[in-house]
């Protein structure tokens, strides 16, 4: 099979390792790719948020299956674009993609099928929001109800700082993302995600993670796309995978089909977890990054398989195998990310670290320019190890941070410290 793979990060990398791995692949193009991809597959420069382009270069290329690794595209249509040209492609229709793009759509369809969430309301004015925040008190949570580029949430500790996030968003902080306002109920509890493909009518879980949104070592400092992750992510248990999958999940993926607009690609399920519970705190309708990196890790080759019985509606017909393993991973940033930071700098030491099953590095913002890897972007690289135990995998990636040359980057050194404590 021809494949392409869209998008350009870490994510993306470890979708292409994992693809490739599977016999079924016989061509593999990414686009637009990163230095780390064009070493392993080959990197195209098209327009991804252009579905006709996309679907142009499919039939000049030969090009059997498309899987779509951002939001991005998803949103603006590049899978019904694909549907519409009759390319198979793993990843929803924009219209399904609203559970990512839209909190308040997400908590209609979750009051609808009844899954467990915050409570909520949804407001287009700063008066009805504030009266609605000093009615329920703090702490709660005020959020931008478009996409925000994950920085659109607001958990207030108090009424003060709730009333204020009320008025950025007015403002126009998010830009249209803000024009409408979710403010929720303020969920206590451990954070875990929930991986689940969905071919429109049936479920797979293909796995759980733990993210590490902070910056700094303690999970201290602003909020960032994800500095590591690890899985499994024990503290969603087999049980409560379970409960998930039953009430949340399931219910959705009805929900969606009922609609019309059946969920066919990744559910990405955030929960939060609390006395053994778990209730949705959001979706994404792809794989999450650096999360995809630890599953794919974990998954191997068979990914493919599984992307295309969810893209062929067949997901009854496949299992996900599992090793009774961990994989964890460790983004290396730029110096000054989440802020501002430089580009260009140098990047030593990646040729010598080992390359396998278990020791992969993956690119994010990574260029090649005359012969060394450059930085590109904010999170740059995404050291990633699979071990027996979690701190095997954790032992591996940090051996291999630790040989990595670049004095511009940083990253955190305590990924997994819930899991490990
Ligand atoms: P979201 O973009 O909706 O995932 O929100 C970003 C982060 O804000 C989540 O990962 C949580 O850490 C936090 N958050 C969002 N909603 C809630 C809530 N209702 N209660 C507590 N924390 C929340
Ligand atoms: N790591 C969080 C996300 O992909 O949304």
């Amino acid at each position: 099979m021809n494949i392409l793979v869209l998008g350009s990060g870490g994510r993306e990398h470890s979708l292409a390792w994992a693809i490739k791995q599977n016999p079924k692949c016989d061509r593999l193009i990414v686009a637009p790719g990163n230095a780390g991809i064009a070493t392993m597959a080959e990197c195209a420069d098209i327009n991804i948020l252009d579905g006709a382009a996309v679907a142009t270069f499919c039939e000049e290329n030969a090009i059997d299956f498309v899987v779509i690794g951002p939001e991005a595209p998803l949103a603006a249509g590049v899978g019904d674009a694909l549907a519409g040209a009759g390319i198979l492609a793993f990843g929803p229709s924009a219209e399904a993609a609203r559970l990512e793009a839209s909190k308040s759509f997400t908590k209609e369809v979750c009051d609808a099928c009844k899954a467990p969430t915050a409570a909520w309301a949804r407001f287009t004015e700063a008066g009805p929001a504030k009266d609605y925040i000093r009615a329920q008190g703090a702490p709660i949570v005020v959020k931008a109800d478009g996409l925000a580029a994950g920085k659109g949430v607001v958990v207030a500790m108090t009424e003060a700082e709730a009333l204020s996030a009320v008025d950025e968003m007015f403002a126009g902080a998010f830009g249209a993302a803000g024009a409408e306002v979710v403010i929720e109920e303020f969920m206590a509890g451990e954070e875990a995600s929930f991986f689940v493909l969905c071919d429109g009518e049936n479920v797979l879980p293909v796995g759980t993670a733990q993210d590490h949104k902070r910056v700094g070592d303690g999970d201290t400092g602003p909020n960032t796309g994800g500095m590591g992750a690890y899985s499994p992510a024990p503290v969603l248990t087999d049980e409560i995978a379970a409960q998930a999958l039953e009430e949340i999940v399931k219910p959705t993926v009805a929900e969606m089909a009922r609609r019309g607009t059946p969920f066919r690609g990744v559910l990405y399920a955030g929960l939060m977890i609390e006395n053994g519970r778990a209730r949705l705190v959001e979706y994404n309708v792809r794989f999450g990054d650096p999360e995809c990196q630890v599953l794919m890790m974990r998954l191997g080759g068979q990914v493919l398989d599984l992307l295309l019985a969810c893209a062929e509606g067949r997901l009854h017909e496949v299992a996900a195998n599992w090793a009774d393993d961990h994989a964890l991973t460790v983004v290396m940033a730029a110096n000054g990310y989440p802020g501002d930071y430089a580009k260009g700098t140098v990047i030593g030491g990646l040729d010598v670290l080992p390359e396998d099953s278990h020791h992969m590095v993956f690119h994010a913002g990574t260029a090649a320019r005359d012969g060394h890897i450059v930085a590109n972007g904010g999170r740059v690289l995404n050291v990633t190890a699979r071990g027996a135990t979690l701190s095997e995998a954790r032992n591996r990636a940090y051996a291999m941070v630790d040989r990595i040359d670049w004095p511009d980057g940083f990253c955190r050194r305590d990924i997994g410290w819930r899991a490990l404590k």
